[in-house]
């Protein structure tokens, strides 16, 4: 593995630079014709003799030629060397003649075909599966494509310049690397709209679907147009050709992508009605939809040097979705959500075998980077950048970002210098939160004496691989305090801890603060301080900081739930009470009390007792969570109905957060009351649901306690042309099958003719649900590990990307007993037995490996 690893520290620049591309395109499913015209010239920058090395991967070539003259050389398996003493002494001409399949192109990277449509995924490295090119995004070029084709929609990156029966032109102005290179072809009908920028020039907006989807693409549009407003507001970013498509493809690997004026998106993010979609998918249908948006600056216009800066283009957009769904919805409720996927994706990422820095130094495939923590954790380190700088240094900073580095390719260290000459400050220290992996651990103890409050602080974070020793992090620690009736003496102030341990005084203080420490999660820790839970329940009901009002019910249910696993505990009063009165204070907003009232995640709960140093028990703690449950339900009974009549929307449907706040609340609401009545509440709920949040929150309280045959069929026979939709219904039943029937039930649904399993979508669907239940996918037996191991064995030479990712479902092994570990090992080392296992999959198997 580490012979093929390509690192950090061995980067060059390009030895050619090119001045322009023009490629023509010839489509047929099985033997498309790729022309490419490419001018290169001598990069100065990279002095010397040097060979062109062009990536390829499956491309059948036909001929080439430098400045008319052919090439003799012949490609190997990657690519093609075109070797100096052929090469002209300044700029010249390459061009290729080359073949390929899209018909048979099932690892849906490069140009393949979705139900009929041609389309394109070209980033990492998915171009070199289309043509001879230099596949790295440091070679920047302006791209005119000619498409020709009987399918009525040809699209590509830019503006249309020209067009005609069977062919049409697309020229993109902007210099581009091939990652950003897009194409579509297919009978698609436009749901279209027009915006005009602040500079006040017309683009026109297409959302791009099959016919019979445009009925489907409202809400993403009405995203989009929010979007390209909120970044001129914000970031003072105007959009920069004259149209933006986006077009929905039902297959595709991940969630989306930013193409230059291009976007292609999983159909799953774009098409929703009120009907078919969940508040969820509005939700993340928003964040989406900004998020490649916002990348025609962070990321298009300022790209990465090397796919080692990732982070640079994915940490920074992902920051700027954030930010974005925070202003359309509620600040609050979006940082928990945040914080909870951080905890529950990074955090586990970074407390196991595959943990690795924000910017990784080495990698053997680059499509296993595409990482919680580069996205997720690159997130958390704007965010704190951006609280040691404060708002006015951060807009300053990202003014001379776009200023500085418009067009080019950058680096991280380009993006810190950046803070640095506009702020004054020195952020070498900082940087380690690039190059160190590990969730630092922050220690807090205090002091209290004669009206002075010390606040004692220690870092200390665990080894990871490759990492024994970790340095002390610049930690921005935002803290409040209150007094005893709950009112702030101390509004939230920032505190930075760089040395490994630090105190940090309060004096003139009247009597004993109660601290609020880490207000909206100021940084990615693990915080440990010894609470009580009286402190708890106090902060939960007077912090005026809704992060922490939040986490102290969190802390409270978790310090709880560890000790119903592992002494035998029950819920008391003290909890039930201090949640009953968030449940009830009609003073919070309802999504803030859907999310107080969610209980810690069986997976979250492995962690942290794993963390604590106790081997967690699965089946104990799905037992443990589903007591708890019962226990809220019997304590808010009287109050539950109430709660749901009073929550009902009287008007039409509208997927807006305070309406889907009310929704969140009334399900948590539903999904007590169902613990008791037996499901009476919950059939009649699915029976008059007129929205997709709904009836499957309906049906998903059945399910829980083991009811809802009958209202399953209904589901499927209501629904079983609808492919989304019927995503849904897969993972619901695997989701809340019991952890004996868990494998069964997926197995069962893998035979089930509607399981399209090379449709990336519908095997996450199944497979991936199978992972998410943890008592079920940690079952004693080893069934679902086995069956796990089976498909991704089967997937693998079709489509490694989506089966290394599904691998990370073994990522958490090390936590559990040495029965489970070696069931889980023995998996990994038949995956990695599987004769002609993808690069993508053998890293990923043997990183996780023992
Ligand atoms: N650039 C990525 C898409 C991508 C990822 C392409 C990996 C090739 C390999 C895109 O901008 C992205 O980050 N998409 C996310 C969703 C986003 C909201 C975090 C995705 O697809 O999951
Ligand atoms: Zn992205």
């Amino acid at each position: 593995m580490t012979d093929t690893a390509i690192r950090l520290a061995d980067y060059l620049a390009p030895s050619h630079l090119i001045e322009s591309v023009a490629l023509t395109f010839r489509l047929a499913p099985e033997a498309t014709l790729v022309l490419s015209t490419i001018r290169f010239t001598p990069n100065k920058a990279r002095p010397g003799s040097h060979d062109l090395r062009l990536d390829g991967e499956n491309l059948t070539l036909i001929e080439a030629a430098i400045d008319g003259v052919p090439v003799t050389a012949e490609p190997d398996e990657t690519g093609l060397t075109l070797p100096w003493a052929d090469l002209p002494e300044g700029p010249f001409t390459f061009t290729a003649e080359v073949e390929i399949s899209p018909a048979t192109n099932t690892a849906l990277e490069g140009l393949y075909m979705s139900n009929g449509m041609y389309c394109t995924q070209c980033e990492a490295e998915g171009f070199r599966k289309i043509t001879f090119y230099p596949d790295r995004p440091d070679v920047m070029a302006p791209f005119r494509v000619r498409i020709e084709s009987d399918m009525p929609v040809l699209l590509s990156n830019g503006n249309e310049t020209a067009t005609g029966p069977g062919w049409a032109e697309w020229t993109d102005p902007w210099p581009k690397p091939a990652y950003l290179f897009a194409l579509v072809a297919g009978d698609l009908i436009a749901h279209s709209a027009g915006f005009t920028t602040m500079s006040g020039r017309p683009v026109a907006l297409n959302i791009w679907v099959r016919p019979g989807d445009e009925g489907r693409c409202a809400y993403a549009m009405d995203s989009l147009i929010r979007s390209m407003r909120w970044d001129e507001q914000t970031y003072g970013r105007e959009y920069d050709l004259d149209v933006f498509n986006i077009v929905a493809v039902d297959d595709f690997n991940m969630g989306a992508m930013e193409n230059k004026g291009l976007n292609i998106f999983n159909s799953k993010y774009v098409l929703a009605l009120p009907e078919t979609a969940t508040d969820d998918d509005f939700a993340r249908i928003e964040a989406i939809i900004a998020h490649e948006y916002f990348h025609n600056w962070t990321g298009n216009r300022i790209t990465c040097r090397d796919w080692f800066q990732l982070c640079l283009k994915e940490g920074l957009t992902v920051f700027r979705d954030q930010q974005f769904s925070g202003d359309m919805r509620s600040h609050a409720v979006k940082r928990i959500e945040d914080v909870l996927t951080l905890r529950a994706r990074q955090f586990r990422e970074d407390g196991g075998p595959l943990a690795h820095p924000v910017r990784p130094e080495e990698y053997v495939e680059i499509n296993n980077f595409y990482t919680a923590t580069v996205y997720e954790k690159g997130a958390e380190v704007i965010g704190m950048l951006k609280r040691l700088v404060g708002d006015d240094g951060y807009a300053r900073a990202l003014d001379l970002y776009f200023q500085r580095h418009d067009g080019e390719a950058a680096t991280i260290e380009d993006w810190l210098k950046v803070f640095e000459d506009a702020t004054g400050r020195d952020l070498a220290q900082f940087k380690r939160w690039y190059s160190e992996a590990g969730t630092p651990r922050l220690k807090a103890t205090e002091d209290w004496a004669d009206g002075v409050w010390t606040l004692h602080l220690e870092q200390v974070t665990p080894p990871t691989p490759g990492q024994p020793l970790k340095h002390p992090k610049v930690i921005p620690v935002a803290l409040g305090l209150l007094n005893g009736n709950g009112d702030e003496v101390l509004p939230t102030t920032v505190l930075e801890m760089t040395e490994a341990k630090q105190s940090f005084r309060f004096d003139k203080l009247a009597t004993r603060p109660i601290p609020s420490i880490l207000r909206g999660f100021s940084a990615p820790v693990i915080l440990e301080r010894a609470t009580s839970p009286e402190e708890r329940a106090f902060l939960l009901a007077h912090d005026t900081d809704p992060f922490n009002k939040w986490e102290a019910g969190r802390a409270l249910a978790k310090d709880l739930l560890a000790r119903m696993v592992t002494d035998n505990a029950s819920p008391g009063p003290d909890w039930l009470d201090a949640l009953a009165r968030v449940a009830t204070d009609d003073s919070l907003d309802p999504a803030f009390r859907a999310l107080a009232l969610r209980l810690p995640g069986e997976d979250d709960m492995a962690q942290t007792l794993h963390a604590s140093g106790i081997t967690p028990d699965p089946a104990r703690i799905h037992a443990a969570r589903r007591q708890m449950a019962d226990a809220l339900a019997r304590r808010l009974q009287p109050e539950l109905a109430g709660l749901i009549d009073s929550l009902a929307e009287p008007g039409p449907f509208t997927p807006e957060a305070r309406a889907a706040g009310r929704r969140a609340l009334r399900l948590a609401a539903l999904a007590l009351v169902t613990r008791t009545d037996g499901g009476l509440r919950a059939a009649e709920a699915f029976r008059s649901a007129n929205n997709m949040t709904e009836e499957v929150g309906a049906l998903a309280c059945l399910l829980d306690i083991g009811r809802g045959q009958s209202e399953l069929d209904t589901f499927e026979s209501r629904w079983g042309k609808d492919r989304l939709v019927m995503d849904k219904w897969f993972s619901l039943q695997i989701l809340y099958a019991a952890p004996e029937a868990t494998a069964e039930t997926t197995r069962r649904l893998t035979d089930h003719p509607a399981f399209d399993w090379k449709n990336p979508n519908r095997f996450r669907s199944v497979l991936g649900a199978l992972s998410g239940n943890h008592a079920g996918f940690h079952h004693a037996s080893g069934d679902s590990y086995r069956l796990l191991a089976d498909w991704l064995i089967r997937l693998d030479p079709l489509n490694p990307q989506t089966a290394a990712r599904m691998s990370t479902a073994f990522e958490t092994w090390a936590r559990y007993d040495a029965d489970r570990q070696a069931l889980i090992q023995t998996e990994l080392d038949r995956v990695l037995a599987a004769p002609g296992l993808s690069r993508d999959l053998a890293e990923m198997a043997e990183r996780m490996r023992r």
